[in-house]
């Protein structure tokens, strides 16, 4: 086995590697002034399993392309079997035709990538109306979670701590952590009017006075999801509020945002950012060893 670090996935690789006891070695990726990729392997790859590690923040269609060149590429090399550990993977929010004409863009990148894979390994993947990722690819593909990290980072670092979920979608990160470590939860009702405006609503009286209040959710993209439910939590005066989020995209400014509406944010490394302190290297790893 042979683990490549691309661009977007080098933050993780070599440590997804070490765990994984397996060699490093890193996909060498330009970009020509027009905006076209290079991609170029410098190693050897004939008979051996390649592990490709990308996950997709930033130009996530870049980050795309480069997967579909390094893994067409592994083939032409003689590489026995090319596989993506992708500890953030895009798209999958847009699973269904939600508006007439509407690309389903999840299902498009899922039949795209299946082409070029053997097998797909995604760290906490959105998954809503597609209950698995068999109905995404069609190749091998594993569902990883990095809930139980998150409910150790909680026990070790926050002392009664109220377990929120902003949305009936959070329930898999929220109850799952809470349960774990015996804490008290909540699930909140939240509507969705775009991608920017949201009303997230608490339902039932829920004391948070002395306590910390820990919102858990996969995805952090705008921020507004956690804004309206940071708001709703100020109300019931808690000590403290902390968001601890898998995928930390922190689009137009959320985090400094967060940070403002006086929440502590914390996130998986899955992407890397300033709060990425929960470190999921090391399940990937163990996942893939062989
Ligand atoms: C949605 O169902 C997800 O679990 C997140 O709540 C959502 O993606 C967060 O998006 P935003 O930060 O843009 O509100």
């Amino acid at each position: 086995m042979l683990i490549i670090g691309c661009s977007h996935g080098k933050h993780l690789a070599k440590k997804v590697a070490k765990s994984a006891k397996a060699p490093y070695a890193e996909l060498f990726v330009n970009k020509f002034h027009d905006g076209e990729l290079y991609a170029r392997f410098r190693n050897s790859l004939k008979g051996k399993k390649v592990v490709l590690v990308q996950s997709f923040y930033g130009n996530i269609n870049d980050a795309l392309a480069e997967v579909v060149f390094a893994a067409q590429t592994a083939k032409e090399l003689g590489a026995k079997k090319v596989t993506l550990v992708a500890p953030y993977f895009p798209y999958l929010r847009q699973d269904k035709r939600f508006k007439p004409g509407e690309a389903i863009s999840g299902h498009i990148v899922g039949k795209l990538l299946s082409s070029y894979l053997d097998e797909i390994y995604i760290m906490d993947p959105h998954l809503h109306r597609d209950k698995t990722l068999g109905h995404i690819f069609q190749i091998s593909s594993h569902r990883l979670t990095a809930d139980t990290l998150i409910a150790q980072y909680i026990k070790k670092n926050i002392h009664n701590a109220v377990i929120i979920g902003p949305d009936w979608e959070s329930y898999k990160w929220a109850k799952k952590t809470a349960l774990m470590i015996g804490a008290e939860y909540r699930i909140l009702e939240k509507k969705r009017y775009s991608s920017r405006h949201v009303d997230v609503r608490i339902t039932k009286p829920l004391h948070l006075k002395g306590k910390t209040a820990v919102i858990v959710d996969d995805i952090v993209s705008s921020g507004h999801t956690l804004l309206e439910t940071i708001k709703d939590l100020h109300r019931l005066k808690p000590k403290k509020i902390v968001c601890i989020c898998v995928h930390g995209i922190f689009a137009e400014n959320a985090l400094q945002k967060l940070r403002k509406a006086k929440a502590e944010v914390v996130a998986c490394n899955t992407i890397p950012n300033h709060v990425a302190k929960i470190d999921v290297s090391g399940m990937l790893g163990e996942s893939i060893r062989e």
